[in-house]
């Protein structure tokens, strides 16, 4: 069942658990990952990112999660723009039937020059005013995700100040904020070891108590994924991630919500890599395509469990059944 994403952030944030959000480009990650949803009752967002919207020309990857949510109408579904970078790209995936939407207005369009605090406040309240009337779900980002311990810059200039996260809570209305508290996208965190800003993050929520909190770049790497990898021609050396350890103790402290996309992304390749090593003669798709799907279900399952999500969606459904139902009617 398709469900805002607000839903799914306050009920997770209200018993202290996170929802797990996974990132989709194809039919075959959606089935994963509301399969693992269904095999755990987990509430779950599915995100789409603007290059996934690209790749699967628009339509096709949000008619594949609507059909995932009809598949498995007592699983709290949001369908969830990831990382959206102005009102236009907010307002396609509405369009679309996006459920939740996020504007990261922490760097400018092309991704690269940071924005102000006043420009992002400045998007990031036009895209709460375009999205709120439909009932969407908005999260925003404060702070640059990055590496707390690497070359660039000096440490603290990644990390959300907690004073400004008052402020823009204040000023925009948002449902949910992404907070850099060290994680980064990818394969490659850390140059030796898992640190965070744990007090950055406890001091925030301290600050702003009723907001749900986000972890973009939570994938935990797991060395065994990445050795499959290698294993079968791959090269992927010196790989970093988040230890899952540091995401349960981040959970506590409002984070409602965790996003990974790199740990499917191994386990899809491992599964292919070893695959094609083991049977260099096969050629149809669906034979390296299913334990390709397989692999992404296993890890999906273990991090909803990890985060707490399993078991939840049932009282969710209960939750939202009337309220969904308008939502779908729209
Ligand atoms: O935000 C990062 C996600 O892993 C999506 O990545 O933009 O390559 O689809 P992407
Ligand atoms: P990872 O690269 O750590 O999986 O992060 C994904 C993410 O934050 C998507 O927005
Ligand atoms: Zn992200």
């Amino acid at each position: 069942m398709l469900v805002p994403g607000k839903i799914l952030l306050d009920h997770a944030f209200a018993n202290h658990y996170a929802v797990g959000a996974f990132n989709a480009n194809n039919m075959e990650q959606v089935q994963a990952i509301i399969d693992a949803a269904a095999e755990t009752q987990s509430p779950v967002f599915i995100q789409v990112s603007r290059g996934a919207l690209k790749y699967s020309r628009m339509t096709y990857l949000r008619n594949i999660i609507l059909a995932a949510a009809e598949e498995h109408p007592e699983i709290p579904v949001a369908m969830h723009l990831d990382h959206g970078n102005g009102l236009e790209i907010v307002k396609t995936a509405i369009d679309l039937g996006f459920t939740s939407v996020m504007i990261d207005g922490s760097l400018d369009e092309t991704g690269k020059i940071p924005l102000s605090f006043e420009e992002n406040l400045a998007v990031t309240k036009a895209v709460v005013d375009y999205a709120h009337p439909f009932g969407v779900s908005v999260e925003a980002e404060l702070g640059t995700l990055g590496g707390i311990e690497d070359e660039v810059g000096s440490g603290q200039i990644h990390v959300t100040d907690p004073e400004q996260a008052v402020e823009f809570v204040k000023q925009a209305a948002v449902d949910s904020l992404a907070v850099a508290i060290g994680t980064s996208h990818g394969a490659f965190k850390f140059k030796e070891k898992c640190v965070l800003a744990h007090d950055v993050l406890e001091e925030i929520h301290r600050r702003i108590l009723d907001m749900p909190l986000v972890m973009h770049g939570s994938s935990s790497v797991p060395d065994d994924l990445v050795a499959l990898v290698n294993q079968y021609g791959g090269k992927m050396p010196n790989t970093k991630g988040v230890e899952i350890a540091q995401i349960q103790q981040a959970i506590p402290h409002g984070v409602a919500k965790v996003n990974v996309d790199t740990d499917g992304r191994i386990a899809i390749t491992g599964a292919i890599r070893q695959f094609f090593a083991e049977h260099p003669e096969k050629f149809d798709p669906r034979e390296y395509l299913a334990p390709a799907r397989d692999a992404l279900k296993n890890v999906v399952q273990l991090r909803m469990q990890q985060f707490g999500a399993a078991g939840n969606a049932p009282k969710i459904h209960q939750l939202t059944l009337n309220e969904s139902k308008k939502f779908y009617d729209r």
